[in-house]
């Protein structure tokens, strides 16, 4: 079996969890510190400019209280995980969803201009980043989950809104043990109000807060992905490389091509028969789906016509580090 996605963990991990097992200590502590710092060092932000938490979906709901979203317009596209649908609902934002560029996953900014919008939620779908410097007025939060390391302008995607949020779900990029997220700005007030509200033990101030820590065992494992995330990615671009060199697949447009780099968190074929080749790759137990499903739409296809052609003409194949080139060449040759 070729699984779809697939996490890679080995020794190290092994080891880091054992160490944190070891010291007895396991709740919020010495290595999520450690883990917000190299995050922030690897962003190129100051200490002290990242929060974990989680769960990329507590990390959109934080920044998102942050920005004070109840009762505001909070624009997201339709084409997208449901997790910011959830996000924007449980901060209490009126969502107005938008619809994808024709040849991209990603939104069609041009809609943020015409549409009475008071903040937005910008993810950059499959890893291809959005450039979002024309829209300076407008508070934005970068949604990063699938595109941890990706660029804009030779900057890491993250710092481009006014907060950015990562997941470390288990087959993300990376992972903190299966669940976890991060929240990122440089405005050092929102940054603080945010790690402020995510523990409410020892306060006397009778404010409300949440619980939204991440474990001394999640944040272990994080910082070893961390360290490992440029070789995961290297490996992930000669996969996606290998499948561009014969398949049509999604990738940025030419002439966005030395503004944006991307990261191949999915390798998405464009295709007029996505069943066909689904069906032939599972006859050879290999596993691929088609990416955003029509009913995961999260508006009526007639409003969101280039959204819902996507849903029509996209198979996500297989692609994570551990995946042999045999393997890769087995998978091109069924297509
Ligand atoms: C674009 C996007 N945003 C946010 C999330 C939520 O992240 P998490 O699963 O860590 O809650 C996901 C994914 O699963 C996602 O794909």
């Amino acid at each position: 079996m070729i699984p779809h996605n697939k996490p890679t963990l080995d020794i190290e991990e092994e080891q880091a969890a054992q160490k944190v097992i070891r010291s007895g200590w396991l709740t919020q502590g010495r290595e999520v510190e450690n883990f917000e710092r190299e995050f922030c060092h690897f962003l190129g932000l100051p200490d002290e400019h990242a929060v974990a938490v989680t769960s990329g979906t507590a990390a959109l709901f934080m920044a998102l209280w942050a920005l004070k979203a109840s009762k505001k317009r909070v624009a997201f596209p339709a084409y997208v995980c449901s997790s910011l649908r959830h996000a924007v609902a449980m901060a209490g934002g009126v969502e107005v969803l938008l619809d994808s560029s024709v040849n991209s996953p990603n939104l069609n900014l041009s809609q943020l201009e015409q549409e009475r919008i008071d903040l937005a939620v910008i993810p950059h779908l499959y890893g291809l980043p959005l450039d979002l410097s024309s829209h300076k007025d407008l508070p934005i939060i970068e949604d990063c989950a699938q595109a941890t390391g990706a660029k804009v302008s030779g900057k890491f995607v993250g710092l481009q809104g006014k907060i950015g949020i990562f997941s470390f779900y288990a087959t993300k990029l990376m992972t903190s043990a299966g669940q976890g997220g991060m929240v990122v700005s440089n405005d050092r007030g929102l940054i603080d109000m945010i790690r402020d509200y995510r523990e409410f033990d020892c306060r006397n101030d009778q404010k409300r807060r949440f619980n939204f820590q991440m474990t001394e065992l999640q944040a272990s494992i994080g910082l070893v992905q961390l360290r490992k995330l440029p070789d995961f990615l290297r490996r992930r671009e000669e996969i996606f490389q290998s499948y561009n060199s014969i398949l049509n697949m999604m990738d940025i447009s030419k002439k966005d091509k030395l503004n944006l780099k991307p990261i191949r968190y999915r390798a998405v074929l464009r295709t007029n028969n996505p069943h066909q080749i689904i069906n032939k790759l599972a006859s050879k137990k290999i596993k691929a789906i088609i990416p955003i499903e029509e009913w995961e739409l999260l508006g009526d296809k007639s409003f969101f016509p280039n959204a819902h052609n996507l849903t029509q003409t996209t198979v996500s194949l297989p692609i994570y580090p551990s995946l042999t080139d045999k393997n890769v060449d087995i998978i091109k040759q069924l297509i």
